[in-house]
């Protein structure tokens, strides 16, 4: 057992799975959210296990990601960067965007919470991974960002995961002389408020294989991008 994790997203969905099946194996996992006094099932899971701190952390807002880091007083060996937005499978044509999916307001909220989230995660928490002896980033990233993906919907959420996909291509050869891999995950089709009750995947199981994913997560794999099941991906 080596680790002290932080988790992005940590209230639901794969990040709440996550934070049970990492903290099994864990010193310590810190939990961020954005509302951590209405994260009722997090705080029950924190009561559970003993070993998970609960931080308010908004990927979007750069004082909340501060605040987050100077909380933190040890070193972390894997930063999960899980939160993200989905914002719908629009196209060109409006009336399909009943929720106005492709606004532009909307598209920069995707790529800012989805692209800028993660770099600037990683920038807040970078000194604490320099600390650790042996360091790693995992971007929760989608197959829908893939340039080999089909679909013809869902432009800003596709546009953001090839773009976090590239930021992690970039970290990765930037912290390689630190020795602090980075790698992206899909974390295949999971029934989640975002991937919908017909999902493959419960949020257990991807956890499961996410979790046996980052514990081989070493400088070997750095800057791969890397299914559930340990297959790589095409960027
Ligand atoms: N489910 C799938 O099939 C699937 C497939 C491929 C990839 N993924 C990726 O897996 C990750 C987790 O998805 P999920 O299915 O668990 O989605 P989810 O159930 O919708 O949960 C999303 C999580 O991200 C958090 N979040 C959103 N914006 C945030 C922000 N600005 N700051 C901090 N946290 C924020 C949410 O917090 P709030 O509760 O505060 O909104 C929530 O905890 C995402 O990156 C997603 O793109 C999911």
């Amino acid at each position: 057992m080596t680790k002290r994790i932080l988790i992005t997203g940590a209230n639901r969905g794969v990040g709440l799975a996550l934070v049970e099946a990492l903290a099994a194996d864990a010193e310590q996992v810190y939990a961020g959210c954005r509302a951590p006094t209405a994260a009722a099932e997090l705080q029950a899971i924190a009561e559970a296990c003993g070993n998970i701190t609960v931080l308010p952390l908004d990927v979007d807002d750069a004082d909340a990601l501060a605040e987050a880091a100077a909380s933190v007083d040890v070193p972390i060996d894997l930063l999960v960067c899980n939160a993200g937005v989905l914002n719908g499978y629009g196209g060109l044509d409006s009336e399909e965007n009943a929720l106005e999916a492709e606004s532009m307001a909307a598209f920069a909220a995707v790529l800012q919470t989805n692209i800028a989230g993660p770099f600037f995660t990683v920038k807040a928490f970078w000194q604490h991974l320099q600390k650790s002896p042996k360091a790693a980033v995992a971007i929760v990233s989608s197959q829908m960002g893939s340039q080999q993906h089909e679909a013809a919907n869902a432009y800003a959420y596709r546009a953001s995961k090839a773009g976090v996909n590239n930021i992690m291509i970039t970290l990765s050869h930037e912290l390689d002389a630190a020795a602090i891999a980075v790698a992206a995950y899909h974390p295949g089709w999971v029934r989640t408020a975002m991937g919908g009750p017909g999902a493959h995947l419960s949020t257990e199981q991807s956890a499961q294989w996410l979790a046996q994913r980052f514990a081989e997560l070493d400088m070997s794999r750095s800057g791969r991008f890397i299914n559930f099941d340990g297959e790589d991906l095409a960027l």
